[in-house]
């Protein structure tokens, strides 16, 4: 893994082989300064170990950054399944990764990615307490939490832009239909903005058209669609040099985590004047909820709301001094993630 780029400060990685059970899990914890790492764990059919090591270590990364701007109380971690969710994941698999994560001593504490879902979520929870975002715990599924972030945020962006505080017929193109992007779909729709989506799913397509009268676009090239306000809410790395000077959108707001193939892509999208809320900020209202499952006075959802709506106040703070500084947002976002931790090391 030290080889592997994406390692840069990592404390530890774990890897679980179950032949007989059929897992091959990796489990990255990338900072505890904070509390134990927190992040969901991906089931997806990788074509390589090295694919997914990679994914996994940039995800757990991502996580520290995340948990450290919203204020949860704890550190980054990310874990991966090497499987098919469709067709791979079962009782057998998800028993012997329960045995895994039990294993770890609350080192690394769990919750839904891409391709786990609250069921297996609940399932994992009756076997270790290492799992959060489950009926169990209490807070539930946490992607309608996402996407109300994202929608929040995605308004702040679009007011900082333009200086408007509504949405009304401003244009978004919705990438990924799933648990977070539906929802955010739902949201735009009933502050009226016009909507363009795509998923690989033409059933989720239709959905979309159906219940908030979207249009259907095509998902080659949906991020080239000539609208206001780009929102992935798919897979990361969908933004590189191989597009971004093609875009046509003023903003990128969405939910996908590591949208941007290389950090420095931020840089190019600011040259180009296209406004990126880093991905972390904007997304974190699925972990605030979930880590509020930990609270020592109970999951408590009004407490839980309220720092979500925390979410534009910091994106814009971020935009301010992005703009000031004349540096990306990215960028200072990092920063900001990094003096929190820097000031819990100096305690
Ligand atoms: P999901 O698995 O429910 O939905 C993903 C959707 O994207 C699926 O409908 C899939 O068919 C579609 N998709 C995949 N590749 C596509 C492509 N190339 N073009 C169009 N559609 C494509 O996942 P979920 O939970 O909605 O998450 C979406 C993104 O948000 C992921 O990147 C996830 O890591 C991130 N995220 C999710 C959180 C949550 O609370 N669920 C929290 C923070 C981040």
């Amino acid at each position: 893994a030290r080889e592997n780029s994406a390692y840069d400060g990592h404390e530890r990685l774990w890897m679980g082989k179950d032949t007989v059970r059929g897992l091959t899990a990796i489990v990255a914890i990338h900072d505890t300064t904070l509390g134990p790492a927190l992040g969901g764990t991906r089931i997806w059919k990788y074509s390589s170990f090295d694919e997914a090591l990679t994914d996994v270590l940039r995800l757990s990364r991502g996580m520290t950054l995340k948990n450290s701007v919203c204020g949860i109380p704890f550190g980054g971690g990310k874990a991966v399944i090497i499987a098919d969710s469709k067709t791979e994941k079962n009782a057998q698999l998800l028993t012997a990764y329960a045995d895994m994560l039990q294993a770890l001593t609350g080192q690394y504490i769990t919750a839904e990615d891409v391709g786990l879902t609250l069921s297996d979520a609940d399932f994992l929870r009756l076997r270790t307490s290492n799992v959060a975002g489950t009926t169990i715990g209490g807070s539930e599924n946490p992607s309608p939490f996402t996407a109300l972030g994202v929608f929040l945020g995605l308004k702040a962006a679009w007011k900082f832009k333009t200086g408007r505080g509504d949405l009304k017929d401003v244009r978004v193109a919705v990438q990924g239909l799933g648990a977070v992007g539906l929802s955010l779909c739902r949201h735009l729709h009933q502050a009226s903005a016009k909507l363009v989506v795509a998923d690989m799913d033409q059933a989720k397509c239709e959905q979309a058209h159906s219940e908030f009268s979207a249009e259907i676009g095509n998902s080659a090239n949906i991020l080239l669609s000539d609208v206001d306000i780009l929102a992935p809410c798919a897979l990361g790395g969908v933004f590189s040099a191989l597009n971004i000077d093609v875009l046509n959108a003023q903003i990128i707001a969405g939910a996908a985590n590591n949208q941007l193939l290389t950090h420095t892509g931020a840089n190019r999208l600011r040259d180009r004047g296209i406004l990126y809320a880093p991905d972390y900020v904007l997304n974190a209202g699925g972990v605030i909820n979930v880590a509020a499952e930990f609270d020592l006075d109970g999951y408590d959802r009004t407490k839980v709301l309220t720092m979500i709506d925390g979410i534009p106040a910091t994106l814009t703070r971020i935009f301010e001094r992005a703009e000031r500084e004349g540096a990306a947002t990215n960028d200072i976002a990092e920063i900001i993630a990094r003096e929190r931790i820097e000031a819990e090391k100096s305690r």
